[in-house]
């Protein structure tokens, strides 16, 4: 999707829709837009008066015009604006997408000036707009041979903006930049796990890794066994489709500081010897979301060069039941050196993580390190498909996080990390077992499990078992993947770097 935009000289313009926002109070049209008037029957007047007549203020109007630039007309009623908001922003842009593909049009303009209302963080307006453009029309489609009923891809937008901001063209950049990236992550979690093993998403690492000019360190089976990541290796034994661990690192050539965004990358979860149902099963195709997230988040990060070091830092297994698979009771030893205690076959994200967090804070020293891991069902039994849980025990870092997720609409809510539940992660045989010896609490135990292997690093760690697939859909959010995490983390490698100018956050 390419877009253009336009501050004047409107009437050259040519497309195949043009969509106009109407909200309560617009009496006539735009003066940007008065050359409009005399290719259209009735006149404006009496169209906005039936738009606004409206009780529910969302009458959409189709009009024909005989401008030869602007052959139909879409007029959205929006309403009142006082309730008017940044996710409505992103829903009504998303939205324009939809309504021009409905019409099976491939190019659309749209209008906006400054006399419509102001979002709240006005500075991300047009950032989350143009996102929300490129996220709307995203779904993978490969697997249709038959394309005939699938609607047209909107191949252009002309951005309508007389009076824009300065920043405009910087924010577009921007929002190209994250849709791009919240649409690679989608695609990566989507992919069924027979088309995305390991060893393809490795690929793709090292495919971008030569795009973006990364530098990439990714450890393959033998090299995992040499360096000893134990607990990662034992997941992986009971599948056909060999472990990596990739790391891949974009430094900009002023950075002072690192994040290191660690994702779960389980391409498969059946759950191991410690089976799980069959009833949704195939829904653990997802369970590779965390690494997808981490990987559009640096491709993001790179795109709009921040300035700092930026590290994706992926472990990616199967896990899979086989006369070769670890069982419960066994122990393993991690790469920090630890003894876990396997009690559940199933507890399998958190093994991975453990030798990925230890590994990166052992190897890269980052400053912060975030991870992002569909972990535990028993988020979602807590906060469903709305918002992810965040446990951290670094107020600079929840703040920061929190400041991001506010903008970008990816709803987080914290969970205590509190010393209670240590006291349910103690095993007889082992340092640590893998799951804990009480019922409850199920989401906070496997993060204090995560915590037992970060030495001195601030963390964070974010579940997303519930976010990265099945939320509620909306017109930039289609059903699927969601991609979930790509602009916190993006937001948050934004403001580590103006943080540690103010000498501020606690880090
Ligand atoms: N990948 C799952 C978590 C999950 C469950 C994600 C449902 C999305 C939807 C994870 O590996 C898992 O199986 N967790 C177990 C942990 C339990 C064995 C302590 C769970 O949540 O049941
Ligand atoms: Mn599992
Ligand atoms: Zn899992």
């Amino acid at each position: 999707m390419k877009i253009n935009f336009h501050t004047n000289r409107f009437e050259n313009i040519k497309t195949d829709v043009l969509i106009l926002p109407i909200f309560e109070g617009m009496k006539k049209l735009p003066a940007a837009l008065s050359f409009l008037e005399k290719h259209i029957l009735p006149s404006f007047e009496i169209l906005l008066k039936r738009i606004v007549q409206e009780k529910k203020g969302n009458k959409k109007i189709t009009v024909y015009s005989t401008h030869a630039g602007f052959p139909l007309i879409i007029l959205l009623g929006m309403g009142k604006t006082d309730d008017w908001s940044l996710e409505k922003a992103r829903q009504l842009w998303g939205s324009f997408v939809l309504t021009g593909r409905e019409l099976q049009q491939k190019k659309i303009a749209v209008y906006w000036d400054n006399g419509y209302p102001e979002t709240e963080h006005s500075g991300w307006f047009i950032g989350e707009a143009v996102s929300a453009l490129y996220t709307a029309g995203y779904s993978v489609n490969e697997f249709l041979t038959d394309k005939t009923e699938l609607e047209p891809e909107i191949e252009k937008v002309d951005l309508l903006y007389p009076d824009a901001p300065k920043q405009l063209e910087k924010q577009i950049k921007n929002g190209i930049a994250i849709g791009g990236s919240i649409n690679l992550t989608r695609r990566l979690a989507e992919y069924p796990s027979n088309l995305m093993t390991p060893s393809i998403f490795v690929e793709e690492v090292r495919h971008l890794g030569k795009e973006n000019n990364w530098t990439l360190e990714i450890l393959d089976e033998k090299r995992l066994q040499e360096k000893g990541l134990g607990a990662l290796l034992a997941v992986a034994q009971g599948s056909e489709n060999p472990p990596y661990l990739a790391i891949a690192a974009y430094e900009h050539p002023e950075a002072k500081k690192t994040i290191a965004m660690v994702g779960k990358g389980v391409t498969f979860d059946s759950g191991g010897i410690s089976i799980k149902p069959s009833k949704n099963m195939e829904e653990m195709k997802y369970d590779i979301s965390g690494a997808a997230a981490v990987l559009g988040a640096l491709r993001c990060i790179t795109h709009s060069k921040l300035p700092l070091r930026a590290l994706a830092v992926m472990p990616l297994v199967e896990n899979m039941p086989s006369g070769g698979a670890i069982r419960p009771g066994d122990i393993v030893r991690s790469y920090s050196g630890k003894y876990i205690e396997i009690i559940n076959t199933d507890a399998e994200g958190r093994l991975i993580l453990a030798d990925a967090l230890s590994y990166v804070e052992k190897n890269y020293q980052p400053d912060i390190i975030v991870d992002l891991a569909t972990l535990t069902g028993s988020v979602v039994v807590a906060l469903g498909h709305v918002v992810a849980g965040i446990m951290t025990e670094n107020s600079g870092l929840l703040h920061m996080l929190q400041e991001a997720a506010g903008i970008s609409g990816e709803k987080i809510w914290q969970l205590p990390l509190w010393d209670e539940y240590k006291e349910m992660m103690k095993s007889k045989i082992a340092d640590i077992p893998n799951i804990s010896n009480k019922a409850g609490a199920g989401t906070i135990t496997a993060a204090i499990f995560l915590k037992f292997f970060v030495e001195k690093t601030a963390w964070a760690h974010l579940d997303i078992a519930g976010t990265a697939y099945g939320m509620p859909e909306k017109s930039y959010r289609p059903e699927g993947a969601t991609g979930f995490g790509v602009k916190l983390l993006w937001h948050l490698a934004r403001l580590l770097p103006e943080d540690q100018d103010k000498k501020a956050g606690g880090l």
